[in-house]
């Protein structure tokens, strides 16, 4: 059912500190901070060939990261993101499979605009997943 991993997130406590990582030591391609306020979080992303990396920092009050961000004063991996075709056959699976659909069960709108669940880390293996969709895999028009 999962198709491509669309990104890594990963909480830092220096946005800045951390975009220099990736983009001086690291090499990579990285944008400038954009504000989701309606996520709580800040984010830069960092474009790879394959996938992306998204590095998240506390927007506001009650963000989803502080907590994460508390525990783990130097950061570090938040979620994983798995691509779906389509978002309410994905969270039908997981309900039939008995994994458990974080909040109320139902897609909101992510980062990117397009429909995302969270499941629950217990249900696999210590890992926060993230399902978007991002319907289906589009063949290029002729012509
Ligand atoms: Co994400």
């Amino acid at each position: 059912m999962i198709g491509k991993l669309n990104h890594v997130a990963i909480v830092v406590p220096d946005l800045a500190a951390a975009s220099e990582v990736y983009r001086s030591t690291l090499g990579a391609t990285v944008s400038e901070p954009v504000d989701l306020p309606d996520h709580g979080v800040t984010t830069v992303f960092v474009e790879l060939p394959n996938t992306k990396i998204e590095l998240l920092h506390p927007l506001g009050e009650d963000s989803p990261v502080a907590k994460f961000l508390s525990n783990n004063a130097s950061g570090g991996i938040h979620h994983v993101c798995y691509e779906v075709e389509d978002i309410h056959a994905a969270i039908d699976r997981m309900v039939d499979e008995g994994a458990r659909v974080l909040g109320d069960g139902k897609p909101k709108t992510g980062a990117h605009g397009l429909p995302v669940v969270f499941l629950h880390p217990k249900d696999f293996c210590g890992t926060l997943i993230e399902l978007e969709e991002v319907g289906e895999p589009r063949i290029a028009a002729a012509g």
